[in-house]
């Protein structure tokens, strides 16, 4: 009898006690083409060298996937060096060890890397310009990949590491890398938009939501279906922008909000949004006055524009089966 012999792919997540992870370790363990080891913080903290090197080159996976990150924009003001540390100078070493194994690294990435200021949004190739310590944190992050990817293409000397040289030559295996880009992110298992101001309006009777900012809202189980995506039908390395479908201008956030509350969606069953909440647009100016938590400058226009991959569904369908889904009883 001939045995249909599937090859399984080692593949890591690291971060695992974070939002997306929890989506990414649900999809990928769903599939028998994946061996899923998963890592949190305290497995491994991706802002040390030493470790990342031992533990990574032993384990030898075929795929990482860092879903790692320092994601407190506010905080990241006062603390540049540590988000640094976490967002920016730690993705040398994934980058690293990640093209001495062979291994596909996918990182992901923000809107905040662009000055949102293009009321167009922006393209993969678009020039970043961040405007906060945490956007400028992760366009580091984005630049360590790139920067690996590019020095080690091609062959070396084994001497003096340089492209030519004295003619020992190695090969080195060029890095495959995604980097994934997307932004207002929600998911079953983290802090996010849609569970706050689900809480909020069980505390008070009107919400103030931001209504000058604009974007698009991505639920996490699909950016970790898309990753998965990528990987099967073996996309190019390279940058690629994911988020739900919105109309071209985006949404502002009291659109989100509203649709969170709204008959569609926010009632539906699971949910409990028993109190009738007011939300009242506001500029971006009059919600930060006087609040010494929002420190960070955020993007006006943050529609990040998938130009490489297949349309996402609509951002309200996701927001939808999101509101239905089993946390919803919580
Ligand atoms: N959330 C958004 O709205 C959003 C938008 C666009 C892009 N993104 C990007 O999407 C990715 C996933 O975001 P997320 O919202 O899922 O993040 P998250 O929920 O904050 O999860 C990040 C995880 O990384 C862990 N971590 C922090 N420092 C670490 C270190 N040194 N070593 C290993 N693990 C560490 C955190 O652990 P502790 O909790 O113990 O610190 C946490 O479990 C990030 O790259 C983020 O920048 C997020």
């Amino acid at each position: 009898m001939v045995k249909n012999i599937i090859k399984t792919k080692k593949l890591l997540i690291l971060g695992a006690g974070g939002m997306l992870a929890s989506d990414l370790i649900k999809i990928f363990q769903n599939s028998k083409k994946y061996r899923v080891i998963a890592w949190g913080i305290k497995d491994l903290d991706i802002t040390n060298e030493k470790m990342v090197n031992e533990k990574i080159g032993k384990l030898a996976p075929d795929i990482i996937i860092n879903a790692a990150a320092w994601t407190a924009v506010d905080k990241a003001e006062k603390e540049f060096d540590k988000a640094m540390a976490v967002n920016g100078y730690a993705l040398k070493n994934l980058a690293e060890i990640a093209s001495q194994i062979g291994a596909l690294l996918i990182h992901y990435s923000t809107d905040y890397v662009f000055d949102g200021k293009n009321p167009n949004g922006y393209k993969e190739n678009d020039e970043p310009n961040p405007e906060s310590a945490y956007g400028q944190s992760k366009f580091v992050g984005e630049q360590m990949i790139l920067m690996t990817a590019f020095h080690n293409s091609g062959k070396r000397c084994r001497a003096c590491g340089a492209g030519h040289g004295c003619g020992k030559i190695k090969v080195i295996k060029p890095l495959n890398y995604y980097i994934i880009r997307s932004s207002w992110l929600y998911g079953k298992d983290g802090k996010n938009f849609v569970d706050t101001m689900i809480n909020l309006a069980g505390k008070l009777p009107e919400l103030k939501v931001v209504n000058d900012q604009r974007g698009s809202p991505t639920y996490a189980l699909d950016l970790a279906k898309a990753t998965k995506f990528l990987i099967e039908k073996k996309f190019p390395s390279g940058i690629y922008h994911f988020t739900n479908k919105t109309s071209k201008k985006g949404i502002s956030w009291y659109d989100f909000a509203k649709e969170i509350f709204s008959a569609q969606s926010g009632s539906a069953e699971g949910r409990k949004i028993t109190k009738k909440v007011k939300i009242i647009p506001a500029t971006t100016k009059e919600f930060y006055k006087g609040n010494k938590n929002y420190l960070a400058n955020r993007p006006e226009y943050s529609m990040l524009v998938n130009t490489k991959l297949p349309q996402a569904r609509d951002w309200k369908e996701a927001l939808k089966e999101y509101l239905l889904g089993s946390k919803a009883s919580k």
